[in-house]
């Protein structure tokens, strides 16, 4: 459950066992760092981002940033979405009628997730278009192997949103509309407040974190639901399993495959001892395959029930968008199934990007 490795190139401890993984990610003496050398004076930008973002951030800050940031996405504000998730995979659908075929992944679910955190973030209708180019162009760069080419790529658009959001924050401080941008400007929390510097790592991180993840599902799921078309049937005929196979799907093939940790101290788990300054790999597809966790781990079940899979993390750094991904995955899979019968892969060969963090596949056509 905890070995040594160097997974492409990566020296550190990684961790596979379900529990093992709980244990660290609640561990406090595990920490979050940016992944970035410490030295390197090329990726300013990036690396200045990446301080103010709470992924990174340890206790106490990220107590703090979490807590100003959280007042956004209470499952109140998430279902307030509803209405406009299903109108926008709707217009896509509708878009599709002529088609005989589609790109799941760049026709779909991108649009959709870029769509929808366009619209949670603020960013006016007329520059969706624009925002979303510029998402998926970041959302390429983002590579655990750290290659010097998705590192000048990565800080480049970092530096174009960065302008974008000090730009919108500008406009957010004169003209405040019902959107994150505008809340988190004046969201104030027992006398504390953002630093404009923090809402634009914040919006940078959900660009990120909205995007990847919330894609990989989508498209993950048509996949899956394709191979087990037993399962698929029955969920065309009562939509409303849709939440157990959405949970399933998540712990299945994980979006998020890997995160990581350093241990702060030298820190004993289960009788393997690792030493301060090490980099601990959290495997957490691994972990949701856990036999020890897991009845039959391999295979497909969306009834399967309870289902406590780690696909969102655990601990303090729990995914604060879980609910929002929830809602658009089940609402895009239902609405996906119901639009067409017969949904069949166009092509056999599925091609998955060569990532060790995500799960991800790099197109899914579909007819
Ligand atoms: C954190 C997975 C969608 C926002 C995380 C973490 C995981 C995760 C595993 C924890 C990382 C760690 O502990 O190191 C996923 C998956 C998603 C998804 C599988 C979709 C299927 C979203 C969406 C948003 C979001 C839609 C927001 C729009 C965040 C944020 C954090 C986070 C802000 C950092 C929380 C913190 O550090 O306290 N996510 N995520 N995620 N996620 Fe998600």
């Amino acid at each position: 459950p905890i070995c040594w490795g160097n997974m492409m190139k990566n020296p550190g401890w990684y961790v596979t066992g379900y529990n093992e993984a709980m244990m660290i990610l609640k561990d406090t003496r595990f920490q979050n760092r940016i992944p970035l050398p410490q030295t390197s004076k090329k990726y300013e930008c990036l690396k200045n981002i990446q301080h103010d973002m709470m992924l990174f951030k340890n206790q106490p800050d990220h107590k703090r940033l979490r807590f100003l940031v959280s007042n956004v996405f209470t499952p109140k504000k998430v279902e307030y979405l509803r209405p406009f998730i299903h109108d926008t995979v709707n217009d896509l659908l509708h878009q599709f009628q002529q088609q005989k075929s589609i790109d799941v992944v760049s026709d779909f679910a991108f649009p959709l997730a870029s769509l929808i955190i366009a619209k949670i973030i603020g960013v006016p209708q007329e520059e969706r278009y624009q925002f979303r180019k510029w998402s998926a162009d970041l959302i390429q760069t983002i590579d655990f192997t750290r290659s010097r080419q998705a590192l000048d790529n990565g800080n480049a658009m970092t530096i174009i949103l960065r302008d974008y959001f000090k730009g919108l924050i500008k406009k957010r401080k004169n003209s405040p509309e019902e959107d994150l941008i505008s809340l988190l400007i004046k969201e104030e929390q027992q006398g504390d407040r953002l630093t404009d510097e923090e809402v634009i790592a914040t919006c940078i991180l959900l660009v990120i974190a909205g995007h990847e993840t919330t894609v990989n599902l989508i498209s993950n799921s048509i996949v899956l639901l394709l191979k087990h078309p037993k399962q698929l049937m029955e969920l065309k005929e009562k939509p409303f399993l849709i939440e157990g196979a959405v949970e399933e799907i998540l712990r299945f093939e994980s979006p998020t495959q890997m995160t990581a940790r350093i241990a702060s101290e030298d820190i004993t788990i289960n009788q393997t001892t690792m030493k301060k300054g090490d980099q601990v790999y959290i495997l957490l597809g691994a972990a949701n395959h856990d036999p020890n966790k897991f009845q039959d781990p391999h295979l497909f079940d969306i009834m399967r029930y309870p289902n406590p899979h780690l696909a969102f993390g655990y601990g303090s750094h729990f995914c604060l968008g879980a609910q929002l991904a929830r809602l658009e995955a089940q609402i895009a899979i239902n609405s996906l199934l119901a639009w067409k019968d017969n949904l069949k892969l166009a092509a056999p060969d599925l091609q998955w990007r060569k990532l060790i963090g995500f799960r991800s596949l790099s197109e899914l056509h579909i007819t």
